[in-house]
């Protein structure tokens, strides 16, 4: 099988990181629950990738990075933390369902920063005019579904201007764009860790600013334990209930391999992959690629429209040719309504730093086959 679904969650990660996971079943406890050797070995572990993702986020304290168990949780921590009721949130044309939801649940008002495709400067400008008076702002680094790089540094800028906190889905650009996040000064980063991280699922990460955030959960922490209310301090007051240090420790061991391989080169390697893909497929009428006129524009996440297939069909045919990709809206119907592809839905093919250019080459010739049938 050609995997290119890696926008979706990374099947190939490296071998590091089942082993430390299943190391970490086999001879770790819990963090913070005892001073025996596998609580404070299960400690080390949680810490150690603490340290490493703040390191890999320039967070200069580590306590201020939370373990979730997905992207989403955070978000809806961040969104909890930030909004109430009737308040406005701006958000950018490219969220996905795990911004839209929280927020219609709570009963935000959605305010969306629309701009075209692949045109940053005009999502820098919609943002401007949208900005002032908002209580809060959510910019995803990069569409899931299109590989678009949204202008997130400088929506930052202008939300430091109007002081209006900010909220960074990192989802897709955790492991391949590079995030300061201090620098930038945002309130919350939210990402999986089982997509450009190479952890294992069930494992996210929220990177928290200088705002107290709200928990979502309340339970026990290992500290403050005579007291009713959760903890006033990071990570104990958004970690509540026993850890899942499993995951934490593929995590740790897929972000230290990434360290090693560098942001720069994973993104290096998509792109290059992408660019003979896309090179393969062009002039071939029958598959229409989003395809950025600047490459910096985009990761190495691309979507396509087959002209005589709809996009469920196309990527049956793909998977029965071993090719896997993801088709539909993508949990992100936000996005196909801002690109114009709500009614069709595309095929999205993703790859990741494990595909070779042989599979993006073969991956391309299946897709002219299929664009055929
Ligand atoms: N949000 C994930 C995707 O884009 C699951 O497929």
């Amino acid at each position: 099988m050609i995997y290119l679904d890696s926008a979706a969650t990374s099947l190939q990660k490296p071998a590091a990181v089942a082993y430390a996971a299943a190391e970490a079943i086999r001879t770790m406890a819990s963090p913070g629950r005892g001073a025996y050797e596998s609580a404070m070995l299960a400690a080390d572990t949680v810490l150690d990738c603490r340290l490493a993702l703040a390191d890999l986020f320039c967070v200069r304290d580590p306590d201020r990075v939370v373990l979730t168990s997905s992207a989403t949780h955070g978000l809806n921590i961040a969104i909890r933390s930030l909004l109430r009721p009737g308040d406005r949130a701006v958000i950018s044309g490219y969220e996905h369902n795990a911004v839209l939801r929280p927020l219609h649940a709570m009963g935000a008002r959605i305010d969306v920063a629309a701009s075209p495709l692949f045109r940053p400067e005009e999502a820098v400008e919609a943002f401007r005019k949208k900005l002032p008076g908002a209580r809060a702002a959510v910019c995803t680094q990069v569409s899931n579904v299109f590989g678009y790089v949204l202008p997130v540094e400088r929506i930052a800028a202008l939300c430091r201007k109007e002081g209006v906190p900010l909220i960074i889905d990192a989802s897709q650009g955790a492991g391949c764009l590079g995030l300061d996040f201090d620098g930038l000064g945002c309130a919350f980063a939210a990402m999986p860790g089982h997509k450009g991280l190479l952890g294992p699922q069930g494992t996210g990460v929220l990177l928290c600013g200088k705002i107290l955030p709200e928990p979502l959960m309340m339970g026990g922490t290992g500290s403050m334990s005579a007291e009713e209310d959760m903890p006033p301090f990071l990570p104990d007051r958004l970690e509540a209930g026993t850890h899942n240090v499993p995951g934490a420790a593929g995590l740790l061991a897929g972000v230290r391999w990434l360290a090693r391989r560098t942001a720069p080169a994973v993104l290096a390697h998509e792109r290059e992959l992408l660019a003979a893909f896309s090179r393969r497929l062009a002039g071939c009428g029958g598959v229409r690629l989003y395809m950025a006129p600047d490459p910096a524009c985009q990761t190495g996440v691309v979507s396509a429209v087959f002209r005589d297939l709809d996009c469920e069909t196309a990527a049956a045919r793909l998977g029965e040719r071993g090719v896997a990709v993801r088709a539909g809206l993508h949990c992100a119907p936000l996005a196909h309504r801002t690109a114009g592809t709500f009614d069709t839905g595309t095929v999205r093919f993703s790859f990741s730093p494990f595909n070779t250019m042989a599979e993006a080459l073969q991956a391309a010739d299946i897709a002219l086959a299929v664009a055929k049938t």
